[in-house]
Formats: C-alpha cells, structure tokens, sequence
C-alpha cells in the first residue's frame, strides 16, 4: 500500500504534530492510518472504482522499520496493545475456565477475526473439524505472533482430533503460497507486511513442500481459503453458532484449561493471568 506522506502528515497536525508524538505513538498512529487506507481500498474495489496501482515497500523497507517501533512484532497483542496507551485490568476468570471463557474474556483482538472465517468456512460447506481450525487458527497470536501456526497447533493439540491440529499448524505455510485450485491468491497484505521482493525462509518452503504432498493438504488450505484479512467492524459474529461443533470436536478438560495438568497447561495459564511477572 502506498502512503500519502503529506495526507498522513496533516491527519496528525502537521510536522509539528509528529514532533509531539513519541516513537510508540508515531508508530501507533503509521499502523491505524494503513488499516484505515487498506479499508478505504477494499471497500472501494467492492464498489468497482478504478485502483491506482499499488507500491509495496521492499524487504529491506521492512526490515528498516524494526527500529521504528518500541516493541517486536512477534509479540502478541494482548501483551503489547497496538492501540497505544496503556494496558487495563483483566476480568477475572471463572475457576474452571472452557473454551468459550478464553473467547469471552481473553481473545478481545483475535476473536473477530477467527468468528469471521469460522463463520466463512461455515457458509462455503466447509466440514465440521475445517469450520473448528477457522475458529481456533490466529487465537495464540493473542501471546505469540511469530510462527503462529506451530504455537497455536500446541495449544490446542491435546483437545482436538490431529487433523484439526494439522490444519492449524500448516495454514501458516500455506499462506504464502498460491493454489489457483481452490481460487486462493497470494494475499497482497503480505507484500505489505514482508515487502514484495519478500522470500520465505526455508523451513517455510520446505514444510509447504510437504504439505502439498500430504492426503490432509486441504485441511489446512481450506483454513488459508476462509482466512479473512479484510475484517469488517460492522459484522460482529457471536461464538453462538458453533457451540455444537466445540461440543462434539473440542474435549473440554474438567478442571478448566489451565488446570488440567496437560503439557500445553501453563500456555492457557499465560493467556489467563498475562500479568503476572514470573
Ligand atoms: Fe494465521
Ligand atoms: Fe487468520
């Protein structure tokens, strides 16, 4: 996406107002005005209005922004707010903590977003065990960004079948590669978010390889096919709609997750209590 330097100036108060800002705020401000430009462009090709031709920065531009921002971008957004400010009192969890309690009281910026393409996936006639990978597939982002598809299969591997848990691990992958099969692009966000020269590492390419190779390779394509970026504020989904797919494909444990003693416990424990130091 291309930014408007003056037109992103002027909406902060001129370069006097940048001088105000701290680098959180400056960077802050540089993220919610490209999700705003991205909004503008998708609801205008909804629309049918010509787009200028799009420039991407490049991977070395990326890379370049590191020392722009006081925090990594791997970090998980519940631990780091991107909204600036600072971060608010939880509310506590209930003591013995289901699925649906997680959604309610801890996914606060990840929960839209997996409802959406759960509930995508269940329009397309995705089966039941796809429909579940949609919902539970960007959550760990809440605590982890980077990688996400390896954490958030561990974090849910001991309560769901393997194949949901294969879906989730490889729709990483997958996102960066095209399959004109099932009408799935590279997505151009990528070429915002990792330049547009950008190569995935070769872990990256070699587990496509043999995800591609796999009787499961749709489990988690499908997964990358129902991904929504373009989130859409107005459509609020609740997690209503698939209670019966998490009661018949998500093994709650009975003491809550987190107190269950599985090897994945302290992960639900982090997302529950992210507060505490040590
Ligand atoms: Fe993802
Ligand atoms: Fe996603």
């Amino acid at each position: 996406m291309e930014i408007d330097r003056k037109a992103f100036l002027d909406s902060l108060g001129g370069a006097e107002g940048v001088e105000r800002m701290d680098d959180e705020a400056r960077a802050d401000a540089l993220e919610s005005h490209m999700m705003s430009e991205l909004n503008s462009a998708i609801a205008a090709k909804k629309s049918g209005e010509a787009q200028p031709p799009k420039k991407y920065p490049t991977a070395a531009e990326v890379e370049a922004q590191i020392e722009t921002r006081p925090y990594r971008a791997g970090v998980g957004f519940m631990m780091v707010p991107r909204s600036g400010g600072n971060v608010k009192r939880l509310a506590p969890m209930p003591a013995n903590p289901t699925l649906q309690d997680y959604f309610k009281l801890r996914f606060a910026d990840t929960a839209n977003h997996v409802l959406q393409s759960a509930n995508l996936a269940m329009k397309n006639g995705m089966s039941e065990e796809i429909i579940l990978a949609c919902l539970l597939h960007d959550v760990v982002q809440e605590i982890m960004r980077t990688d996400h598809g390896w954490w958030g299969a561990q974090l849910f591997e001991p309560y769901v079948s393997e194949k949901v848990t294969f879906a989730i691990r490889y729709h990483q992958a997958l996102r960066y590669y095209a399959d004109p099969s099932v009408g799935y692009e590279y997505p151009d966000l990528y070429r915002e978010l990792f330049g547009a020269d950008y190569v995935p590492p070769p872990y990256i390419e070699a587990t496509y390889q043999m995800v591609r190779k796999h009787k499961w390779y749709m489990e988690p394509r499908m997964v990358a096919v129902n991904d929504l970026y373009a989130f859409d504020p107005n459509a609020i989904v609740t997690i209503d709609p698939f209670l019966g797919i998490i009661g018949r494909h998500f093994k709650q444990p009975k003491e809550g997750l987190g107190n269950d003693g599985s090897p994945v416990a302290h992960m639900w424990r982090t997302i529950s209590r992210p507060d505490q130091p040590l």
